[in-house]
């Protein structure tokens, strides 16, 4: 993958048809905290009330197209100088290196943006390797097991936990 061709930035109302496409999928949003998408009309809710709102949430584009996104909400008073991190890309496009420069991209933006913020937290499945290498490939430290950390779709899950601070170094 060129990564010229990929671009982080705010969602919009008219990103609705393609954000359905990859958030109506349930692979795409089988580790992800909220429920995959079902129609146009609740996806384009979505967009308005939680996309656009959000202090950090962009999308994840293919030549100016939406195919997944990038989540950074930083936390608040004792805790500013953390943020989860949540992402995920259409699976037609897996396998490309997509996530992993869409973070890296992410990464290098953030902490200007949030002085406070100091380190960034992931929360992985133990089953989800992919998503492990993409963090990995990024240059986030395997910290730790979590075990039975929080729900997922209704299970209760173990989870790796990895960060990434300002003062870290790309791989
Ligand atoms: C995880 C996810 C974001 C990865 O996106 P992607 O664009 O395919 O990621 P990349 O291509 O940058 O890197 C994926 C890496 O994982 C590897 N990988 C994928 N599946 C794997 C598996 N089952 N076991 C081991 N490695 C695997 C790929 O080979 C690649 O590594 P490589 O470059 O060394 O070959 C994507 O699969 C996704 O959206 N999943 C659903 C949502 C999700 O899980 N989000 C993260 C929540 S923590």
């Amino acid at each position: 993958m060129d990564p010229s061709r990929i671009s982080l930035r705010p969602f919009n109302c008219s990103d609705v048809d393609e954000f359905l496409k990859w958030a109506s999928d349930d692979r795409v949003t089988r580790y992800l905290r909220w429920n995959t998408i079902a129609s146009r009309e609740e996806a384009l809710e979505y967009i308005e009330k939680v996309a656009i709102p959000h202090p950090w949430r962009q999308s994840i584009c293919l030549d100016d197209r939406s195919i997944g996104y990038v989540s950074i909400r930083p936390e608040s008073g004792d805790c500013r100088c953390r943020a989860p991190v949540g992402y995920a890309v259409s699976a037609e496009h897996w396998g490309q290196g997509i996530a992993t420069i869409a973070l890296k991209i992410a990464v290098s933006s953030v902490f200007k943006d949030f002085p406070d913020l100091v380190r960034l937290e992931a929360l992985v499945e133990v089953e989800n390797k992919g998503s492990q290498r993409v963090l990995e490939k990024v240059g986030f430290l395997k910290e730790g097991f979590l075990r039975k950390y929080g729900y997922c779709k209704g299970e209760i899950r173990d989870m790796f936990i990895y960060s990434f601070l300002s003062s870290d170094m790309f791989l």
